[in-house]
């Protein structure tokens, strides 16, 4: 699918979502939109939605969604180019799909040339002094570069566009991302002074490009999806761990490309990474191509996240299994690999605990086990996740469990656990979501409908305020500064994110007042994560004055601390209250 975007947008246009979709589902017209049984999920209640205005569809019942090539592409279970064609020769378009190997060889030998090229200028460019001071500085010394083939991207606009349009043409530099191409027709280099992590593919050839910036926003920038690279297709590092990986039948799983390499170069060499995003079905499959088991090993605060739960338990059904290394509170295995070294990691790894208990341990974290309240909460959480277990050894050995933390006896426990099933699944489904919207859905959701302006938000929140779920979407609508329509935005989005985008645009909005609802949101996204900040730092001090029996310091902490948290209560409340205000 090395058209352009220009190709896909053109089918999107022609082609009518709402007479495709009505081929498979019986749609009725409610309002602008239209409703219906989704035909992805048992729906007793119509909760699959078509917007023809927006060209998006979406299922509030199981979260399904996206453009009418992945409908497509779903319910026929094709790929994306055969998809494509489809609807192309549809609507009487020729959708040059370029899946001929001719061009294909193309973008590989543009890829190669390019990366050989990134990798010069680290190493013999001036400017490309800050990038070796820079990676020298993080540890990798230069015997490392070639091994991980690392490289360097010029500062300027147009370095790239000079080296390699004479000999291939623009479009294929457009095609592979390596170009970024403007509403007036002209190119600019994607990559900007900027160190480079080539991303390979099985086979060892570069497909797609990292880059980091020094201070820059966002911190990381990734090639787009393009005809020879999917993020959600591919794991950082899995030429290079393959062999490991087979051997021990283990991977280990991390999130950042220094994470890998880190490992690698701390001989732990079944490490992959998945490159920010929460874990896709995709990366999965990869997987299990090559291992039984993987361990997961992210930073703390990810680990525990509902984003990576739901990675775990699509790697569970995979067929995998899965373990979760516990590491220090702040740390990622780069950073605590470089700071305790190798051996560290290796017992951090082989201490690592199953899923099951990781999962039952980090609910003893999220809820008071001494409260009725608390364990109402911590049942309520487990409930979906114990539903999910298609074992029943292990679906009784988590029951157990969770009865001796909730200290509930197992019959009554396991009865709730499956009285949860049938009472809440069909009907509510993920509606109920709605409302708990996190500040950073409601950013999003208001710039998808056009409620707000991309430079509104941009002055005030940048791509690392969003959680890695969101992080492509909002790298597309800050590279685009918000000038796409969503329809179009999802053709160049892994699935996942495709998914978001739909949901966040044809959702009921939860605000009546739009000035309100962002600025609420701002505040939130802002301004809270401040004081955890502050919180975490006044813990550490606390702790040092504790071990040196330093009283006073302690106390004097201790009332700061206080102060922040009845703060955070107050702002948490405020916002409930506002929340609900602002909700019609
Ligand atoms: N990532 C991304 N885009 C961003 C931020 C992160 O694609 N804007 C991906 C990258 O693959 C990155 C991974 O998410 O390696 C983890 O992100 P993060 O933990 O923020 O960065 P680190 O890998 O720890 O980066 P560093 O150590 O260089 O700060
Ligand atoms: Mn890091």
């Amino acid at each position: 699918m090395s058209t352009e975007r220009a190709d896909v947008q053109q089918i999107k246009d022609r082609i009518d979502i709402v007479a495709v979709i009505s081929r498979y589902v019986t749609l009725t017209k409610a309002g602008s939109s239209y409703k219906g049984r989704c035909p992805f999920h048992k729906d007793d209640t119509p909760s699959f939605w078509v917007s023809p205005e927006k060209g998006l569809w979406h299922c509030f019942g199981c979260g399904a969604g996206g453009d009418v090539i992945g409908f497509v592409m779903k319910i026929e279970s094709i790929p994306f180019v055969e998809a494509a064609e489809r609807l192309a020769t549809e609507a009487g378009l020729s959708f040059a799909a370029h899946k001929s190997d001719g061009s294909r060889d193309l973008l590989h030998e543009i890829s190669i040339a390019v990366s050989r090229w990134y990798a010069d200028n680290l190493v013999n460019s001036a400017p490309g002094r800050r990038g070796r001071e820079y990676l020298v500085g993080r540890g990798y010394p230069e015997e490392t570069w070639e091994r991980f083939g690392l490289g360097y991207a010029l500062p300027g606009w147009d370095h790239l566009r000079k080296r390699f349009s004479a000999k291939y043409g623009v479009k294929p530099l457009v095609d592979l991302g390596l170009l970024v191409r403007k509403d007036d027709g002209t190119n600019y280099d994607r990559f900007r002074d900027r160190v480079i992590f080539p991303i390979l593919d099985l086979s060892g050839r570069p497909i797609a490009f990292g880059g980091r910036s020094f201070d820059g926003q966002p911190k990381y920038l990734n090639s787009p999806k393009t005809a020879l690279f999917d993020k959600g297709n591919h794991l950082y590092g899995l030429s290079w761990a393959r062999e490991t990986m087979q051997k021990e039948g283990s991977a280990v799983l991390v999130e950042g490309y220094t994470d890998v390499i880190s490992l690698h170069l701390a001989g732990i060499t079944n490490a992959v990474g998945s490159m920010g995003t929460s874990l896709t079905q995709g990366q999965a499959h990869l997987l299990g191509r090559f291992v039984k088991e993987v361990v997961i090993s992210y930073d703390r605060d990810t680990a525990g996240g509902m984003a990576s739960l739901r990675g775990m338990q699509i790697l569970r059904n995979h067929g995998l299994s899965v373990r979760v290394v516990r590491l220090p509170e702040g740390d990622d295995p780069d950073s605590l690999v470089r700071r305790e070294g190798a051996e560290r990691m290796h017992q951090l790894i082989d201490a690592a605990a199953a899923f099951h208990i990781f999962y039952i341990e980090s609910l003893k974290e999220r809820h008071n086990m001494a409260s009725i309240a608390g364990k109402e909460a911590a049942l309520e959480e487990a409930r979906p996740f114990f539903q999910e277990i298609r074992s029943l050894p292990l679906r009784q050995e988590i029951a157990t469990r969770l009865a001796e933390l909730l200290d509930l006896p197992f019959d009554g426990l396991m009865r709730e656990l499956a009285r949860g099933r049938r009472q809440q699944r069909p009907e509510v489904g993920i509606e109920q979501e709605e409302h708990h919207w996190d500040p950073q859905q409601v950013i999003l959701s208001l710039l998808l409908r056009g409620d707000v302006t991309w430079e509104r938000v941009a002055a005030l929140v940048s791509v690392e305020d969003f959680a890695p779920r969101y992080r492509p979407i909002v790298t597309e609508m800050a590279q685009t500064r918000g000038q796409v329509d969503p329809s179009s935005m999802t053709t160049f989005l892994d699935a996942d994110s495709a998914r978001e985008v739909s949901y966040l645009t044809l959702s009921e909005p939860l605000w009546s007042d739009v000035e309100k609802a962002l600025q609420d949101a701002l505040e939130r996204l802002v301004e809270l994560p401040e004081i955890e900040n502050k919180l975490k730092d006044l813990r550490g001090k606390m702790e040092n004055a504790e071990r040196s029996g330093d009283r006073r310091h302690l106390d004097e902490l201790q009332r700061a601390y206080s102060t922040l948290v009845a703060q955070r209560l107050s702002r948490r409340r405020r916002d409930g209250k506002k929340q609900a205000a602002g909700q019609r």
